[in-house]
């Protein structure tokens, strides 16, 4: 039985869809906090179990007879690791076999300035490598589906505006980091494995400028904005604190150069190249 967590959620939903095509679903599990979001997931007649990283007993009962378990990691930061850690006791105490975790791809964690941010993803490994099940850990780069958070609502009228200089990112389809979990999961020899989840060519934010005005048949132009005066405008547009500081360490992380990590690991989980920058912002932008 393979169980996956945070499967009401974007990564989660997509390795469920993916695990589909290769097993049956009654080999499949889902973890939910929240059953009522999972109507959807049981009309696939996959089983459900409800728990929640924060409630360790919940997990402990939501484990049993699981062979392996994929860790999408949490997407609330008050107190990362300790929901991690939940999971990782809950799944050694079940005898699980197998735990994949979906972390990130940085460059230097330690010199990074997100460092603060994302430390509690090499925590979570150091945890489950010292757990003694077997690991996998899928290091994700940064999704595809993120750009339009970071370009804004009129980026073809007004152009990229943003503080990443040339740094360089290799953004792939949140929906093919799916698809490369779920043959992690129902295929052989990734016990104890690292990998690099991300596209294999690095983008700037001038290449993306450079796509979208071929797609629009026009100039879309790209400003890198000082770092304080994209700060100052998203204060001006009244974003939240917290969403201002993850803003702002996310781009000056993409400026310093740290997501750029580019690879063939995902080409060759995934057995084809990975859909690149040019179709997912022709699909974006412009649909089809
Ligand atoms: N690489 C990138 O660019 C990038 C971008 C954003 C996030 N991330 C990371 O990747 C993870 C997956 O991304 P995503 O897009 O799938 O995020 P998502 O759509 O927000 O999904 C997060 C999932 O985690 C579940 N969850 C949260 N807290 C939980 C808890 N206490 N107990 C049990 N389940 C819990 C959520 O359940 P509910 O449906 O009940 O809320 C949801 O199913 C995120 O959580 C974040 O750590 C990566």
């Amino acid at each position: 039985m393979i169980l996956v967590t945070g499967a009401t959620g974007h990564l989660g939903g997509s390795v469920i869809r993916h695990l589909l095509k290769r097993v049956p679903a009654d080999q499949i599990s889902a973890l939910v906090r929240d059953e009522a979001k999972a109507i959807k997931l049981k009309e696939y007649g996959i089983a459900i179990r409800v728990g929640d990283y924060h409630h360790p007993a919940s997990l402990s009962a939501a484990f049993r007879n699981v062979d392996k378990i994929l860790l999408v990691s949490t997407n609330d930061y008050n107190d990362r690791l300790s929901q991690h850690k939940n999971v990782i006791d809950a799944a050694a105490a079940n005898g699980v076999g197998h735990l994949v975790y979906t972390g990130v791809s940085i460059k230097n964690p330690t010199a990074s300035v997100l460092h603060g941010h994302m430390k509690d993803h090499f925590l979570t490994e150091d945890y489950l490598k010292a757990s003694g099940m077997n690991y996998t850990f899928m290091r994700h780069n940064l999704y595809a589906e993120m750009i339009p958070f970071y370009l804004g609502n009129q980026v073809l009228e007004k152009g990229i505006v943003f503080p990443a200089g040339e740094g360089r990112i290799p953004f792939a389809l949140r929906d093919e980091m799916g698809e490369a979990n779920a043959n992690i999961l129902t295929s052989r020899g990734h016990e104890n494995r690292s990998y690099n989840i991300a596209n294999e060519t690095a983008w700037s934010f001038q290449d993306m400028a450079d796509i979208l005005s071929a797609l629009a048949g026009k100039e879309v132009s790209y400003t890198s904005l000082g770092h304080e005066d994209y700060i100052d405008s998203l204060k001006a547009a009244g974003l939240p604190e917290l969403r201002i500081r993850a803003a702002s360490l996310f781009s000056a992380a993409m400026r310093n150069g740290d997501f750029t990590l580019p690879g063939n690991e995902l080409e060759s989980l995934l057995g084809r190249k990975p859909t690149g920058l040019d179709t997912y912002l022709q699909r974006a932008y412009f649909g089809g």
